[in-house]
């Protein structure tokens, strides 16, 4: 087991406890005894996670002692929404849960924010467990305090941060996760390491065949690699007033293709592609080596992504989205680009204006470096 600590410079009392492993969630009825005696868990959970780790570890935590309960939503972004953080917020009322409680979100990236962000208001706030089911929510979103939602025009509109007490990835509940939602872990994984850290770019390159038959060996390296970066950048920067928007690296775009598909393309899928076009657009603005944007591209094709808009979605939509990304200013569309692999814009400004005449070329551009872009 991999286990440290992350500090959140936000006045919190305690550092956010991070274990990555097959089989950390054995330990965690112990430890939450320590944490959260007294309270009622209650774990939130989508419907199918429910079914294969949220109700058994429910049911794990009541031997163990605890008061708990579980409450479901239908899976997909599409929950990821006001109404169904009110039906939960119902849920709870009706189970008479109180300023006692816990929130376990036990899922994927849609569970973590929408999890996370019940727990930030329910009641002023209650203590929050992040027990991530995905690889993408393992790599990312499980840890930094975003929580949040949706609306049907723009990605993570509303929300607030909310640090959780702890992290469990155990990489052990990967090996029951779709290909496809599989894949798309890695995009954040290779943002990862394309923003911070060359050495790990290059053991995912060598290791890219091993993490796809999901070695869970690989897995947690691959897991505690990503959030011991995260967690580096997230202390410093808790509320994204500076450094921390270079988490960002694809994600103007990424988060216009969600919009603009209606949310049918899943998350890290849209961040591949935006790592693609963002990377071009690096290429142009700052002189990022053509070299390696060509091995980003390489390494999700690797790990099976797609890399190119899907035809069916019009660029123009795109690039009207990218104008309602919180990331603008006055309404200037800002991407956070690298300028060379594990090394993005030095300082506290790492955002730069792109035209939207330019991010259209580059969404249309389907060659990169001489090669005919696949998808
Ligand atoms: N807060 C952050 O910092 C942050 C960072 C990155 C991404 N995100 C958010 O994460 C979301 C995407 O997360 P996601 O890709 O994990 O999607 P998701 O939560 O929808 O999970 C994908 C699918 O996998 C299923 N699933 C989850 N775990 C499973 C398991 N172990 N076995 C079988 N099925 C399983 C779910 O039921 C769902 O259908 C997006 O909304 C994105 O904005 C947030």
């Amino acid at each position: 087991m991999l286990s440290f600590d992350v500090t959140v410079r936000s006045g919190r009392r305690s550092p956010c406890l991070v274990r990555v492993g097959a089989g950390v969630l054995r330990s965690l009825p112990r430890d939450l005894r320590a944490r959260l005696a007294d309270r009622t868990l209650v774990v939130v959970s989508d419907a199918t996670v429910a079914r294969l780790h949220g109700r058994p570890l429910a049911e794990r935590l009541r031997s163990a002692g605890f008061e708990t309960a579980l409450v479901t939503f239908p899976p997909g972004e599409s929950s990821k929404s006001r109404d169904t953080k009110a039906e939960i917020e119902d849920r709870l009322f009706a189970l008479r849960v109180g300023r006692d409680s816990a929130i376990l979100a036990v899922g994927g990236g849609v569970t973590t924010d929408l999890g996370g962000f019940v727990a930030a208001t329910w009641n002023r706030g209650v203590p929050l467990v992040h027990v991530p089911t995905t690889l993408l929510a393992m790599v990312d979103a499980a840890l930094g305090g975003k929580t949040g939602v949706d609306l049907p025009g723009g990605k993570n509109l509303i929300g607030a941060y909310h640090q959780p007490e702890a992290v469990y990835a155990d990489v052990a509940t990967l090996l029951t996760l779709p290909d496809r939602h599989f894949a798309a872990g890695f995009a954040e994984a290779v943002k990862t390491a394309a923003i911070a850290d060359v050495a790990l770019f290059r053991w995912l390159e060598t290791s890219s065949t091993g993490l796809r038959e999901r070695s869970t060996r690989l897995l947690a390296t691959a897991v505690a690699s990503c959030l011991r970066i995260k967690g580096r950048i997230v202390a410093r920067d808790e509320r994204e007033r500076g450094r921390r928007a270079i988490l960002n690296f694809g994600h103007t775009v990424a988060h216009a293709i969600e919009a603009a598909s209606e949310y049918r393309i899943p998350h890290g899928h849209a961040v591949s592609i935006g790592l693609v076009v963002e990377s071009r657009l690096a290429v142009s603005a700052l002189g990022f080596p053509s070299s390696h944007a060509a091995r980003i591209e390489t390494l999700l094709r690797a790990f099976g992504l797609p890399t190119a808009l899907p035809a069916s979605i019009d660029p123009v939509r795109v690039v009207e989205a990218t104008r309602r990304d919180k990331k603008s200013r006055g309404g200037e569309v800002r991407c956070a680009l690298p300028r060379s692999l594990g090394r993005m814009l030095a300082g506290n400004e790492v955002t730069l204006p792109i035209e939207p005449r330019r991010l259209r070329r580059a969404l249309s551009d389907r060659t990169t470096f001489g090669k005919r872009a696949s998808h």
